[in-house]
């Protein structure tokens, strides 16, 4: 029995999510496990009736599921930067959700944006740290508001936390049986939080002598992925340059209608969530793109061991992005949000 708590949120996260649910439940009665879903109300509207974002009790109540489904919290009636800061950020501290795995692999039939680039070439995974670096929202104003004014903001970077990543990294490649990580900092100019990175990386690489390791300047990473994705397999990274490559992977593997990730703790409860946001102009038209919620989904299940059920997820995202859908992009698939869903779950139900 899986017991999963499904926060669906705010703008067009309740209808993504709702897609997510509907393939889960067709996994769980063709592949045979039990599957409890447990709706947690956080996000504008909660916030607004009550005034709570994530109190202790509902992080206590997340803590005793198996694991979380996640659609995405920011809505305009409310100031930007709190909702994401109070309930998605929070969550991930919180909850100590150390890595956050963004694999970018483009299907088949998938528009990318790079002219000459294939399936063959956009595979790859971005293993972000997620509970450090300049996400610890430390740091002050001198003199706010005055002409002389001076804003410091803290990236705080553990030994500890630093290392329990890379190694992620490498037992990610390991297990999955990719060729080479990727280090990518700013060794070059962040002279203490890179520093510490790089002998890290250093120290993790030596322990694993069959993959290859090597390290790219966060600018001409950027550059290089659009240039040449084939030469990326795992990459991994602090919280603010992952923050930003994994955008740049999601539009090369078709856009943030596909792309998803998944905030781990691997002792722990973890959560998975479209990468995209909450799109308030889109909410409610059904005309936005299940697949990243989907395949959140598809991810959780191969978290929580159930990897013939999420390997079904897969082939079914893949051939409808294949057979059926038009394009990937909000308005473009050809279909509605529901008409999706319910293409991938008739796949699943029908393997
Ligand atoms: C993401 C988002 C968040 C982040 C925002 C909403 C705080 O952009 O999940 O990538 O910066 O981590
Ligand atoms: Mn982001």
């Amino acid at each position: 029995m899986i017991d999963i708590a499904v926060v669906a949120g705010d703008g067009i996260g309740p209808e993504v999510v709702a897609e997510a649910v509907k393939v889960l439940k067709i996994a769980a009665a063709r592949y045979g496990f039990g599957l409890g879903l447990h709706d947690i109300e956080l996000g504008a509207d909660r916030y607004l009736r009550t005034g709570e974002l994530l109190p202790d009790s509902t992080l206590r109540e997340l803590r005793g599921y198996d694991a979380i489904l996640f659609g995405a919290v920011g809505d305009p009636r409310v100031k930007p930067g709190i909702l994401e800061k109070d309930i998605l950020l929070k969550l991930r501290f919180e909850l100590d959700l150390y890595i956050n795995l963004r694999p970018a692999k483009l299907y088949p039939g998938a528009p990318c944006p790079l002219v000459g680039k294939g399936p063959a070439d956009v595979d790859m995974a971005i293993v972000r740290e997620n509970t450090e670096g300049l996400y610890v929202g430390q740091g002050s104003f001198e003199r706010r508001g005055e002409k002389d004014e001076i804003a410091l903001q803290l990236s705080r970077n553990t030994r500890f936390g630093v290392e329990r990543c890379v190694r992620y990294a490498f037992e990610y490649a390991r297990k999955n049986h990719r060729q080479r990580v990727t280090f990518c900092g700013k060794t070059n100019v962040l002279n203490f939080a890179h520093d510490l990175w790089m002998r890290v990386f250093e120290a993790v690489r030596a322990e694993y002598a069959g993959i290859e390791a090597n390290y790219a300047h966060v600018d001409a990473l950027c550059m290089f992925l659009v240039k040449n994705p084939e030469n990326y397999d795992v990459i991994v990274t602090d919280n603010m340059f992952g923050d930003i490559v994994s955008d740049l992977a999601a539009i090369i593997q078709g856009g943030l209608g596909v792309a998803a990730g998944a905030n781990l703790n691997p002792a722990g409860v973890s959560m998975f969530e479209p990468i995209h946001g909450s799109a308030p102009p889109f909410k409610g038209q059904g005309v936005v793109n299940p697949i990243a919620a989907i395949n959140a989904g598809r991810m959780l299940l191969d978290h929580l061991g159930q990897t013939e059920a999420a390997a079904a997820i897969d082939r079914a995202v893949a051939r409808t992005i294949a057979r059926d859908l038009k394009g990937l992009d909000v308005h473009k698939m050809g279909c509605s949000t529901g008409a999706a869903g319910d293409l991938i779950a008739g796949y699943v139900r029908g393997e």
